[in-house]
């Protein structure tokens, strides 16, 4: 038997859960189910992340202490896990004192190893992301690149991890180990921060106190993010009970946000390198949902509980849509239309009529699973599939491609729905002397129906327990029972209501609906989607030609633009171009600058407007003017 041990990140309670934070638990609990099917000796962890600026404040505008705050929180994450039936095996929440202590314990044991030191970070800080950035990465106007809002200056005696250090280990480690971070795009991305070079990182706070105290250093608390990272080594027992953290570490996957891979995918391995723990085998940062094609947010009024979303569609359901519909890895939408669309083709139609229309015809005419017979027409081809489909099931699952697993086990679906209306067993019932045939084919329909089953257990586990009830299967389920003819005849057969309803989407009202559907005005004015005419007549827009571009000395990203903007004569403007840009190529193009924004200094040079670009992952392409335009030209 091996063992596994799979982890989500560990949630900051500032805000309730909503179906983005319940994704990565749900493909998690789907994970740690299949490897039990398996057989592996699993353990399931997940929790809450409960220090640092960003809670502290959330408690505060709250009007609650601290600690009351979290609990309440915490309880809300805890009990949504349960309604989900969410099978995780710990539950971490960073202020456990156990927890901190080891948290003091493992940075002690970095600082022994030479790896920490005093220095003063002056920098930038973001708070929702928890986020040290240099001047250098910031997006223009001081935004933070990760999550896109305005980040705060800070500077303060802090002690700091020789991050550094581990630029070569790193990369060795890296070239290595190929899957150690997945999917491939994300883990080139690491191999370019790498490959840049790694900053030393702050790893303490002194401006708040709400965090693990840095052992002998009164005044500063211990960075959330390294805080947060060591629970997974914490929740199983490091330092102190070893018996279990030596037989689940290292963790055998780290599941997370693709925003959070440079914690996971840098820094966590050099604090394990720095303490002398083995690395995870491996970290997978998936994609962002959004829901309806909207970005998930309070204010929008589409950060649902996902208890509504189950209540309404079921649990089975939501798991199934979730990870047969978005790829995993990659962003995806969370569409309440798509997922009806699965309901009526994929469940009700596909799998619940395939468990209805067998079952029927097997309690009409036997009750009980009825004998095998000599294989005839369709019945090697059905065979053959459903073995290939194991083979291919397994694959998808262990390589994390879920709607790769679930696409061909609905092949399988499929084509068991085919193999009835080939084989006709209405026709057949209707010939006493082809009973045996009847027989034949009932079994072989049910032997799929329970392989589906069992297959169907990780994704869908009510869904797949109820199917094997209804075919009197009552062995413990295993990947070991993934081989065709052991249905015992004889068994009794149930037919039962159907396993899903169809929904009829012209007279179904959908659950989520924001609030601009329901014509309601936002509350929160920071996130406002909407913004009138006036709001947009602020901003200042003109055509302004470059006259020359050059370089920032030191600045990977800079470049400063010298530009014309007619009657208002010329100016400089600062732009995070230079990755994408050579200066020469600049220069005579029509762009559009945003000219009233108050002035900026970017590496000591001075910023008087800002040009207007799109970008999209790593692509970025400013915009230009379409024809000849007098320079300092308003656009609107
Ligand atoms: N507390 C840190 C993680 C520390 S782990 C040592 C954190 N918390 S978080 O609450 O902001 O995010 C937790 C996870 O939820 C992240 O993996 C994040 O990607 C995920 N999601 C939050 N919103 C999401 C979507 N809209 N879509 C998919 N996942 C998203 O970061």
């Amino acid at each position: 038997m091996g063992k596994f041990y799979v982890t989500t990140p560990i949630y900051y309670i500032n805000s309730e859960p909503h179906i983005g934070s319940a994704y990565t638990t749900i493909v998690a609990d789907v994970i740690a189910r299949y490897r039990r099917f398996l057989g592996d000796d699993v353990f399931f962890l997940t929790g809450t992340d409960e220090h640092g600026q960003k809670v502290y404040n959330a408690a505060k505008e709250a009007g609650k202490d601290t600690e009351t705050f979290c609990d309440e929180l915490a309880e809300k994450f805890r009990s949504l896990w349960k309604d989900l039936k969410i099978t995780n095996d710990g539950f971490i929440r960073t202020t456990d004192p156990q927890h901190m202590k080891t948290v003091q314990y493992f940075v002690e044991k970095m600082m022994n190893n030479g790896d920490v030191y005093r220095g003063v970070y002056r920098g930038w800080y973001c708070v929702p992301c928890e986020s040290y950035w240099g001047d250098e990465e910031l997006l223009e106007g001081n935004i933070c690149p990760s999550c896109g809002r305005p980040v705060k200056r800070i500077e303060e005696v802090n002690y700091f991890f020789r991050l550094s250090k581990y630029r070569d280990p790193l990369l060795k480690h890296f070239h290595e180990n190929p899957d150690f971070v997945e999917p491939d795009f994300r883990r080139n991305e690491m191999l370019r921060i790498l490959e840049g070079g790694l900053k030393d990182v702050s790893i303490t706070r002194t401006t708040f106190s709400w965090g693990v105290p840095m052992p002998n250093a009164p005044g500063h608390v211990i960075y959330v993010w390294i805080d947060a990272l060591i629970n997974y080594a914490s929740a199983i027992g490091y330092p102190h009970d070893t018996e279990i953290f030596q037989r689940y570490w290292p963790a055998d996957v780290h599941l997370i946000g693709k925003e959070i891979n440079r914690f996971h995918s840098i820094i966590w391995p050099a604090m394990l390198m720095s303490v002398g723990l083995p690395l995870p085998k491996k970290v997978y940062a998936h994609g962002w949902l959004t829901v309806n094609g909207q970005k998930i947010s309070k204010s929008l009024g589409n950060a649902i509980d996902p208890r509504r979303l189950t209540e309404v569609y079921g649990n089975d359901v939501i798991r199934y849509y979730l990870l047969r519909d978005i790829v995993f890895g990659r962003d995806g939408d969370f569409s309440e239309e798509n997922l009806i669309t699965r309901i009526n083709a994929d469940l009700a139609n596909d799998l619940g009529n395939l468990v209805h229309r067998t079952t029927a015809m097997v309690v009409q005419n036997f009750g009980r699973v009825p004998n095998p017979g000599p294989m005839e027409g369709p019945d090697t081809q059905l065979v053959e599939l459903a073995t290939a489909t194991v083979h291919r099931y397994h694959e998808g699952m262990t390589s994390y491609r879920f709607t790769q697993a679930l696409e061909n086990l609905w092949e399988l679906v499929r084509f068991a729905n085919k193999y009835i209306d080939l084989t006709e067993p209405w026709k057949l019932a209707k010939r006493p002397e082809k009973r045996e045939r009847l027989s034949a084919v009932l079994y072989n329909l049910l032997e799929t129906i329970r392989l589906v089953s069992l297959m169907l257990l990780p994704v869908m586990p009510d869904t797949s327990e109820e199917i094997r009830k209804r075919l009197s299967v009552e062995e413990e389920p295993s990947a070991q029972q993934l081989k065709w003819g052991l249905l015992k005849r004889g068994n009794p057969v149930v037919h039962g209501e159907p396993l899903f309803e169809r929904i009829d989407p012209a007279k179904w009202s959908r659950v989520i609906v924001t609030r601009q559907e329901k014509g309601e005005e936002n509350e929160e004015r920071e996130e406002r989607a909407l913004i009138t005419i006036d709001e947009f007549k602020k901003v200042k827009l003109r055509v302004a030609k470059v006259v020359a571009a050059e370089r920032i000395e030191n600045s990977r990203k800079l470049m400063k633009l010298k530009v014309n903007l007619g009657e208002l004569g010329e100016r400089q403007i600062v732009a995070g171009i230079a990755k994408h840009y050579e200066p020469e190529e600049l220069v005579g193009k029509l762009i559009v600058v945003v000219e009233n924004l108050q002035p900026a200094k970017l590496m000591g040079e001075e910023s008087r407007g800002m040009l207007l670009a799109a970008s999209k992952g790593e692509f970025l392409r400013i915009l230009t003017v379409d024809g000849e335009i007098e320079p300092g030209a308003e656009v609107s």
